[in-house]
């Protein structure tokens, strides 16, 4: 018995080393790898060499591509968020793919995660045509709502369902941001959210996508200040502070305030220090270890 338990804590801190390193986030494939100086390896590097540059002139920031045939074919998927200009974009997928090729050296599948953007490849090129949204990881701000979480959950929910919405019938990018209010004497004033899908899908189907994603929000993030989840084909976030470029698209006010407000804490700051805040980016950390192993090939 306490040899299993043993065996079992060792592989997941062996799970962790290997999926929870720090931002960016990437997810390395289990399938299969290649070798140096393959065509697998050529192709992969043609793909670097243009889909950066490709990108900057794309209408909506977002590219896929298939190059070479089976079994060397390579295809690829990146999307910029909405805000991202197409420099920015440009020079994220440049760095996302000298990253990726050194986080998951001779994978042939995949993805990592920027702020501005993502990038996904694999061997299955069924994979990428079928729409799915592989790739999945939760990341989760270890600061927690401590005064009212009742209340900020709802708004936040509230919020990304509303930013969903927008993102799948309001914009032909399949993109929103959102900004709501939290009332007064809160601890946040206001709490920010963004949504996008690829822009090729369908309104329906990217609601369905982060329709599929935010069906597990309270699990994944009931009581924390800011989550995300993320997938090639949609995502979602939101934070207590801003982390939007562009303009604000779904505003909600403030919910009526309950019957019993609750009272202001004694002792402690009513907004979060800078450093927890500011280093929004460190202070994450992924819950759901064995789910980023298990999502990567559902
Ligand atoms: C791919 O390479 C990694 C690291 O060298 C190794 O752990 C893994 O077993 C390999 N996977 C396959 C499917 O050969
Ligand atoms: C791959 O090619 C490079 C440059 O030609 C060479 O330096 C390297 O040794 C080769 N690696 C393998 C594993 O063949
Ligand atoms: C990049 O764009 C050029 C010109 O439109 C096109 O010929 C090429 O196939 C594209 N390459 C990739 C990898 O998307
Ligand atoms: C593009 O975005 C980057 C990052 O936000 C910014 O530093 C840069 O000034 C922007 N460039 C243009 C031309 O707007
Ligand atoms: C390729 O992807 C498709 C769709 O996700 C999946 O059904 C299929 O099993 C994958 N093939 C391989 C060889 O992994
Ligand atoms: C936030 O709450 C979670 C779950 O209750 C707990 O594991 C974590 O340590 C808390 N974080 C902080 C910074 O208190
Ligand atoms: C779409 O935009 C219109 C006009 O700005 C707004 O009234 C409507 O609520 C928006 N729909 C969604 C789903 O956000």
């Amino acid at each position: 018995m306490s040899h299993l338990v043993v065996v079992v804590a060792s592989l997941a801190v062996v799970l962790l080393a290997r999926c929870a390193a720090a931002y960016p986030w990437h997810l390395c494939g289990t399938a299969a790898n290649f070798t140096a100086n393959t065509t697998y390896q050529a192709n992969l590097g043609l793909l670097a060499a243009a889909l950066p540059k490709n990108i900057s002139s794309s209408r909506h920031l977002f590219a896929t591509a298939v190059v070479g045939a089976a079994p060397d074919q390579v295809s690829a998927l990146a999307l910029c968020r909405g805000d991202a200009n197409a420099t920015a974009c440009s020079g994220c997928l440049a760095v996302a793919f000298q990253d990726v090729q050194n986080q998951c050296a001779y994978d042939k599948d995949a993805a990592i995660y920027y702020d501005p953007c993502a990038l996904y490849y694999s061997s299955n090129a069924t994979s990428l045509a079928s729409m799915d949204n592989v790739g999945r990881t939760n990341r989760v701000n270890n600061q927690n709502v401590t005064s009212d979480p009742g209340r900020f959950n709802r708004q936040a929910a509230a919020l990304v369902s509303a930013t969903a919405d927008y993102a799948a019938y309001n914009s032909t990018r399949r993109y929103a941001s959102g900004e709501a209010d939290l009332g007064v004497g809160g601890q946040f004033p206001r709490v920010y959210s963004w949504a996008q899908c690829t822009p090729d899908l369908t309104p329906a189907r990217c609601r369905g996508c982060l329709a599929g994603l935010i069906a597990k929000m309270s699990r994944r993030f009931t009581g924390s200040v800011g989550g995300r989840s993320l997938g090639v084909r949609c995502s979602y976030r939101y934070e207590t502070y801003s982390f939007l470029d562009g303009p604000v698209m779904v505003r909600l006010a403030a919910p009526p305030s309950s019957a019993a407000p609750a009272p202001a804490p004694a002792v402690g700051p009513t907004v979060p220090t800078p450093g927890a805040v500011a280093g929004g980016e460190s202070s994450y950390y992924s819950i759901l270890i064995f789910h980023l192993v298990a999502s990567w090939h559902p």
